[in-house]
């Protein structure tokens, strides 16, 4: 390895690193350490459409039954991403409704926020555990209409279709959100297979 290859290296490094810090730490021991975790059957279905989906730029949608590897596979294309040098970041739905909750409350604007417009690419995981206010229900709707109109891939995983959660967002407000996330060039994949959390998360 010379000096030129060490340094790019280090800053795809800095990257992943960078993505590490926005994701719950169970999910970065197993996703972003120095070596990929091998696919489950479930995962290995879909992996080939997601990679595409990265290289185009386009959005992921991928929804499905509890504990499948939802969450994992959508970390994993993120990795895929720092690793090419973009800024990537993880945000759990339900965290990010209570944030905005909470610097709505205060008067405060969260810069944290900020980072979910700017990043190259974003996680959004488990988008129909939000809890749907009006002030969330808003902001999701600004999110999703920066980011398709800046061409900026979002990876969302849900439990449930895009139709159910239009259904659950209530159609005044689910259509014009839900159709930005899965008209722009998306790919909707359902996974589904066994519930690998019951099958790895052992609990004693
Ligand atoms: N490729 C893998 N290798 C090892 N363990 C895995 C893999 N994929 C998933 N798991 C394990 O399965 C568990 C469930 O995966 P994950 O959280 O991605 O499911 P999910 O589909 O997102 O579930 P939910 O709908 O509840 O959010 C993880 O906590 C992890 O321990
Ligand atoms: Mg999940």
């Amino acid at each position: 390895m010379d000096d030129n290859d060490s340094a790019e290296e280090l800053t795809r490094q800095c990257y992943i690193d960078q993505f590490r810090m926005t994701v719950p730490d169970r999910y970065a021991q197993l996703c972003l350490g120095k070596t990929m975790p091998a696919l489950k059957d479930g995962q290995k279905r879909h992996w080939a459409k997601i990679k595409d989906a990265i290289s185009k730029n386009w959005d992921s949608y991928i929804y499905g039954p509890s504990g499948v590897g939802k969450t994992v596979v959508a970390i994993l294309a993120g990795r895929l991403i720092a690793h090419r040098c973009r800024k990537v970041r993880f945000e759990s739905a339900s965290k990010l409704c209570r944030e905005l909750h909470e610097s709505f409350n205060n008067n405060l604007t969260a810069n944290e926020i900020q980072y979910l417009f700017s990043a190259e690419m974003l996680v959004l995981d488990d988008v129909d555990k939000m809890h749907f206010t009006k002030l969330s229900v808003k902001f999701l709707h600004e999110l999703v209409e920066h980011r398709t109109s800046e061409l900026k891939p979002t990876i969302t995983t849900s439990n449930l279709s895009p139709g159910e959660l239009i259904e659950e967002l209530g159609r005044q407000h689910g259509t014009p959100i839900i159709s930005r996330l899965v008209a722009t060039p998306t790919v909707v994949i359902k996974m589904d297979g066994e519930d690998l959390r019951l099958e790895h998360d052992n609990h004693v």
